[in-house]
């Protein structure tokens, strides 16, 4: 890979490009009030609520909650990935991506070259299947299991004859070559030297990446013997938990994926394909990751798990269950299509055909199967299964992030328990104490308007950042004990050493930090109470009267703070040092201390 794309060329990148104009070559926008609307291509609408800010230079949609800047914007609309939409985004300013570091160049050489060589060896192994002797072999395998000539050309599926050496002796020739195979985990160093083919007499599914980079192989042998697969090991290109074997093809075998079916297994893919459900993609025989589902969420907005009707299918459903619920915002959809006892997806399509695996009927919603589950003997006559209930949905609801869904399915459970919604949303907003940082006991309810208080403050200086400079000095409020502070913090340093940022640039130079996806959840908030609103709370001045405010109200709250710690340390303030004394004198003038001896 080739080195980092500095940092400092992508802020400026940023503030040279209009994100307006990138958004605009592929949906059509209209200028009203301060922004540009348009219908959102992110979900079906009628009305636009997908509203682009040319001082922000950020997009944000109120239906579905896609947001981001011009970079992110190409990366879900144009299915880019990060470096590509910078690239695509240099090209149009005219500008050339520089590349950090020397040491670049030369990784990026070898890690080419391991790309290349793959390609080769797909090239081998796809003419073994046509050539080979004893490929007749695999051919009548593939044959019986009902996959067409075309399907093994499409998947580019081959064949590793049997022996030790055929690898070797094609592409591994110098010294130099039989290095890079070994690299590239294709073939196994001996004990004694030498080396041998890790793949012998197996049909060979070549496995390609987003970009379409063969990065490694997975290998089936023709009989029952074992192990039944063999995959090529983690290499410097080849990482399991990030890759799904068939996605590449799934996203170019057509228009937008409308949905993507995710699989276990190989088969199970060109089984899918061969009955024209061409939006299917399989994990490499590793459990799904969140990985894995943030790179098919930007392609498509509703998954489908399906996985074998087996004891591990329905261990693996349920986890995938648990690692999608972070990542439901509103737009996102994830469902289950569960299978008949001991079928896997190869073998129900195979009996029920394309029209039965596409019968929605039977794909059960994420949530309907979380309540199905926490549900299983739920008697509603009986209190204590309530309180059960309860007990049980909260940590999975606490996962999901705000929105509809979220609403609608505890309202649900707060309804199949009579508790009041209000108090099951109080109880779902409280996060477990911490009573080691808190020494003074703060309520809980006190605690969480000081965060909200300090969610505000960042917010205003999300949608203005230059406010940030009417207040000179925020040395205090590093002092203050609440999550998140140091986020403020370092958003302030921030600021005032680009006045002029914007909230984009903001996000670009957080991407892949700590801060992330804090950023993420915050920044369309930074929009919407005030996207409605007729006054004009844009001014500078308004928003930079609010900020000033919650400052205020923040110092005030952390100098009470500071009183109650010191004043709880000690049992009798004539322990107090002297030291101690004068500073809580100079909290608070009012309080009656000791005078110095
Ligand atoms: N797998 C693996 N190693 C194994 C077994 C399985 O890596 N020894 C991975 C493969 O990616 C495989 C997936 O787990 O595709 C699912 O396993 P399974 O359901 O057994 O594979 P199928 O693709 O259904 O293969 P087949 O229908 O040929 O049995
Ligand atoms: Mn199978």
């Amino acid at each position: 890979m080739p080195g980092q794309i500095p940092k400092t060329f992508i802020d400026d990148l940023l503030t040279r490009t209009d994100i307006v104009e990138i958004i605009d070559g592929f949906v059509p926008l209209r200028k009203t009030g301060s922004n540009h609307k348009g219908l959102c291509p992110f979900h079906d609408e009628k009305t636009p609520s997908f509203t682009v800010s040319q001082e922000k230079q950020f997009y944000h949609c109120f239906g579905c909650g896609a947001n981001g800047s011009a970079i992110t914007f190409l990366m879900e609309y144009r299915h880019m990935d990060f470096v590509t939409a910078v690239e695509e985004m240099a090209r149009r300013a005219g500008l050339e991506v520089p590349r950090e570091g020397s040491a670049g160049p030369a990784r990026d050489q070898k890690l080419t070259e391991l790309y290349e060589l793959q390609e080769l060896v797909v090239q081998f192994y796809r003419k073994q299947l046509k050539q080979h002797p004893e490929a007749e072999r695999a051919v009548n395998y593939l044959k019986q299991r009902g996959i067409t000539g075309e399907l093994a050309a499409k998947f580019e599926l081959g064949y590793a004859p049997p022996g030790w050496d055929h690898l070797i002796k094609a592409l591994g020739l110098s010294d130099a070559a039989q290095k890079r195979l070994l690299k590239a985990g294709l073939i196994i160093q001996r004990d004694q030297g030498g080396y041998y083919d890790r793949f012998r007499d197996r049909i060979m599914f070549p496995i390609r990446d987003q970009r379409g980079r063969v990065i490694g192989f997975g290998g089936r042998v023709l009989d029952d013997g074992t192990p039944k697969y063999l995959n090529s090991p983690e290499t410097p290109i080849f990482h399991k938990g990030r890759e799904l074997y068939g996605f590449y093809q799934a996203r170019h075998a057509g228009k937008n994926l409308q949905r993507l079916y995710v699989v276990e297994g190989y088969m199970d893919v060109l089984a899918l394909v061969q009955h024209e459900v061409s939006n299917v993609a399989a994990t490499l025989g590793t459990a799904a990751t969140a990985d894995h589902l943030e790179s098919i969420f930007r392609v498509t907005p509703e998954i489908v798990f399906c996985f074998d009707g087996d004891e591990a299918g329905r261990k693996a459903a349920w986890r995938a269950l648990d690692i999608s619920l972070p990542l439901l915002r509103d737009g996102r959809r994830v469902f289950f299509l569960f299978m008949p006892e001991g079928k896997d997806p190869d073998d129900f399509v195979r009996e029920h055909g394309k029209v039965g695996f596409e019968d929605l009927k039977k794909y059960v919603p994420l949530t309907d199967y979380l309540l199905r589950e926490l549900t299983r003997d739920f008697d509603p006559g009986i209190r204590e299964h309530k309180s059960k209930l309860i007990h049980e949905a909260t940590p999975y609801l606490r996962k999901m992030p705000q929105g509809s869904l979220k609403q609608l399915l505890q309202d649900e459970i707060a309804g199949l328990t009579s508790l009041d919604k209000s108090i099951f949303d109080q109880q779902l907003m409280e996060t477990k104490p911490k009573p080691q940082s808190y020494p003074v006991k703060v309520s809980r309810l006190q605690r969480k308007t000081e965060r909200t208080l300090l969610a505000q403050v960042i917010r205003l200086l999300l949608i203005k950042p230059k406010i940030a400079l009417t207040i000179p000095d925020f040395d205090d409020l590093a002092n203050i004990n609440l999550p998140g502070t140091d986020f403020l913090k370092d958003l302030i340093q921030l600021i005032q050493a680009t006045p002029d940022i914007t909230l984009a640039r903001i996000l670009e130079t957080w991407r892949g930090t700590k801060y992330e996806k804090r950023l993420s959840e915050l920044a369309p908030i930074a929009e919407s109470p005030y996207e409605k609103d007729e006054v004009d709370i844009h001014s500078e001045e308004f928003l930079a009267i609010e900020f000033s405010d919650a400052i205020a109200s923040l110092r005030e709250w952390s100098r009470k703070e500071r009183i109650k710690k010191k004043t709880s340390k000690v049992s009798s303030l004539d322990e107090l040092t002297e030291e101690h004394k004068t500073e809580l004198r100079n909290l608070n003038p009012k309080a009656r201390i000791p005078p110095e001896n």
